[in-house]
């Protein structure tokens, strides 16, 4: 991106952000939990998984978003690099979501387009940081996302195994997104700066369980 005007970066940007946002993601990998059938699960059932599935979703719309405005910012060349790959695995996980709504019946939250901004600028304001911060930040997040995750893989109603299997091996995938964002030199964050990203966070999962 370094060849790039301003005005194309941002062109670039707002092209990336319209296809994250309307579903022209990377739907090729093998979704986990394939072969479980749904032909248990009620309707009330499938309506809560819906809602927890949107929250995912939400969170890979967030995760897409955080890690391009971290690429743009920082001055890195190798940090760059890691940023392109770890948003490129994270569609992976963001296809996996989109396609289990439409299996549920639910559609996506009508907040995705804002949480994408937030995200995309509070992206852009680390990664302009310093590595071990920009680093640190990203083990920060996906360490919470984690924590999240497994909370709703036991929310899930047990005869959903079909999401279950994906939010398990999205979890696993976010485990070794911390562990690099570490090895590359990712330092622990401030405790105030911890609890400041855990509250926005939980204002995202509050109302896109929701709307
Ligand atoms: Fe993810
Ligand atoms: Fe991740």
């Amino acid at each position: 991106m370094r060849n790039f005007s301003l005005a194309d970066k941002f062109f670039i940007e707002f092209d990336e952000a319209i296809n994250t946002l309307s579903g022209k993601v990377n739907h090729r990998a093998e979704t986990p939990g394939k072969d479980f059938q749904d032909d248990k699960l009620d309707q009330k059932a499938r309506e809560e998984s819906g809602r927890l599935l949107r929250v995912n979703h939400c969170g890979e719309i967030c995760a897409q978003a955080l890690y391009r405005g971290q690429r743009l910012s920082s001055k890195n060349e190798k940090n760059r690099e890691f940023m392109e790959e770890a948003a490129s695995e994270e569609t992976k996980h963001l296809g996996w979501c989109e396609k289990r709504l439409s299996e549920l019946n639910t559609k996506p939250s009508i907040l995705n387009p804002f949480f994408y901004a937030t995200s995309f600028f509070a992206g852009l304001v680390v990664g302009a940081t310093t590595d071990k911060y920009s680093l640190g930040f990203t083990a920060e997040t996906e360490r919470q996302v984690m924590v999240h995750l497994s909370k709703h893989i036991s929310s899930l109603p047990s005869e959903d195994k079909k999401s279950k299997a994906i939010l398990e091996q999205m979890r696993l995938d976010e485990e070794s997104h911390k562990d690099s964002a570490i090895e590359r030199g990712g330092a622990e964050l401030p405790r105030g700066t911890r609890i400041l990203m855990a509250l926005l966070s939980k204002v995202m999962t509050k109302t896109t369980y929701w709307v």
